[in-house]
């Protein structure tokens, strides 16, 4: 069954700034790069913090554990010392001039 939540509008996700949200008690990092929402895990893949308190560079986000980054697009890891990826997850919007955000949970590696 697919977990799918409303997790706010697209207004809310100012671009370049991180926002941890839930989804089905499965906390999710949304970004919104050039307009481009996207949807990783929360948890590093490293050490289990928080990736959502990380810093965007361009369409990467940084863990500020370790240091880590990671592709927002695809969720692989870019720099050590994270050598797992961490999941990408489906971002749908609503039609409108702000849509809804709807984050759907990738299964593979929950
Ligand atoms: S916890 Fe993220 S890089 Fe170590």
């Amino acid at each position: 069954m697919a977990h799918t939540a409303t997790v706010g509008f697209k207004s809310d996700f100012a671009d370049g700034k991180p926002h941890k949200v839930t989804v089905d008690d499965h906390d999710v990092c949304v970004v919104q790069v050039d307009g481009e929402l996207h949807a990783i895990d929360d948890l590093c893949s490293h050490a289990e913090v928080s990736l959502s308190e990380g810093e965007v560079i361009n369409c990467t986000i940084e863990c500020w554990m370790h240091g880590a980054t990671f592709d927002l697009k695809t969720g692989e890891p870019l720099g050590p010392p994270a050598t797992g990826p961490v999941q990408v997850h489906t971002v749908t919007l609503s039609e409108g001039d702000n849509p809804e955000v709807q984050i759907t949970l990738n299964e593979a590696r929950r």
